[in-house]
């Protein structure tokens, strides 16, 4: 076992630590204030290589591994969460996917555009009422013999408006239950595919997140990714990935919080000396630190066990679940040591604090991580 980073994980840490700092830092409070979605930034990130990291160098992509990805995910959540919801979904669940399950005309088409950041994607698994309860689609890709009728709502969908290109889940044969649940590429365009309502979120408020209108969308046969009736394993296992790019936001998240906290107990005096001389702030301090290191571990374990080809899908649960709780409580301990100044906006904190709540929501809800972590030490 070894605790070391490569050099070359190194350099890809640092690359993105820069780019946070330099591109991202200037207008992140502003884009959250405004809800304006980073795309001169996103654009920028995807020249770097860092939207489609993972995929074959034969595709466009950056040819690194998962270990890399979490170091990337790590220092670009520490500044800017909706930038990296908007890279973790681009590579873990559209990018990945398709890598894994598309056809090689497929692959052309799609798959290598999106590995070049030259567009962005979206993975459309929500409906309003199938969130965690993903096996009950409402959404229909009725088969037309060459082609699929596409008719339903996605809800809540990442990149909503800025993506080109959308997997979009949906039921072929409901006497078949999951096993009759298609993957669809649809194209931004495609007559019929309307962009629906922007929220207006709590967090992450930098990236888009929309309903999807879907009226008679004619989907050509050639767009469906893998065998009929593979669209939930398709989820599933593009999702198993996908918590580790979370899992790693959360760990981003509550480590920008901690270092924002940790200077700041280096500048600020009370009763006559710097906050960091009082034991209760050094305990504080010395607790976060902790959890983060946990955390951090535990997404790096998840992220080996992919590069090995293990069964990586309790490891990206269990690093889910307790990265987004350590987010959840690190951005709050990092409020409380900026006391007043924490509550304002140009101190970052309060904004990550809002940030961490959704890593405990999307990609799976804690809950949905404990029924998958609860099945397989059961099982
Ligand atoms: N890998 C491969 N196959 C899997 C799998 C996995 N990780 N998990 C389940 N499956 C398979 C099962 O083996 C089963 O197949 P068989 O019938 O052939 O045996 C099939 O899928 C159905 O599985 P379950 O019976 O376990 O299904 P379930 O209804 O009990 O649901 C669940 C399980 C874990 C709750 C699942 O529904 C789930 O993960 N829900 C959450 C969905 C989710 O994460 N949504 C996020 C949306 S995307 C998003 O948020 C992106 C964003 O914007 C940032």
């Amino acid at each position: 076992m070894h605790f070391e980073l490569t050099e070359e994980h190194l350099m890809i840490q640092k690359a993105a630590r820069d780019f946070a700092n330099d591109v991202l830092k200037p207008g992140v409070i502003e884009r959250d204030e405004t809800q304006k979605f980073p795309a001169a930034e996103m654009k920028q990130l995807g020249e770097l290589g860092f939207l489609g990291m993972m995929v074959d160098p034969k595709y466009g992509g950056g040819g690194l591994d998962t270990i890399s990805y979490v170091l990337a995910m790590e220092e670009i959540s520490k500044v800017d969460a909706s930038a990296s919801v908007v890279m973790s979904v681009n590579n873990s669940l559209v990018c990945w996917g398709l890598e894994e399950f598309a056809n090689e005309e497929q692959k052309q088409k799609y798959l290598v555009p999106l590995a070049k950041g030259e567009i962005i994607g979206a993975f459309c698994l929500s409906e309003p009422e199938a969130g965690s309860d993903a096996t009950s689609q409402r959404t229909t890709a009725i088969d037309m013999g060459d082609h699929y009728l596409l008719n339903g709502t996605k809800n809540w969908i990442t990149n909503g408006s800025s993506a080109s290109v959308y997997l979009v889940m949906a039921q072929t044969d409901v006497a078949k239950g999951h096993k009759g649940i298609n993957c669809l590429i649809v194209e931004r365009g495609m007559p019929g595919f309307e962009i629906g309502a922007k929220e207006n979120k709590m967090g992450i408020r930098g990236s888009d997140t929309h309903s999807l209108l879907f009226t008679d969308v004619k989907v050509p046969k050639a767009n469906r990714v893998g065998e009929e009736g593979f669209g939930f394993k398709f989820a599933m296992k593009t999702l198993s990935g996908g918590r580790i790019g979370i899992a790693a936001q959360a760990l981003g998240i509550a480590s920008g919080a901690y270092e924002l906290a940790l200077a700041y107990s280096k500048e600020r005096k009370a009763f006559g000396k710097l906050i960091s001389e009082h034991q209760a702030i050094q305990f504080k301090l010395a607790d976060m630190a902790t959890e983060i290191e946990a955390a951090r571990l535990l997404c790096l374990k998840a992220a080996a066990l992919k590069d090995s080809h293990g069964d990586y899908g309790t490891a990206s649960a269990m690093a889910k679940v307790f990265a987004s709780r350590v987010a959840m409580w690190v951005t709050t301990e990092a409020v409380q040591v900026h006391g007043g100044y924490g509550y304002v906006k140009e101190y970052h904190v309060e904004r990550l604090m809002r940030d961490a709540k959704i890593t405990q929501i999307y990609e799976g809800t804690t809950e949905v991580q404990k029924i998958v972590i609860s099945r397989a030490i059961l099982s």
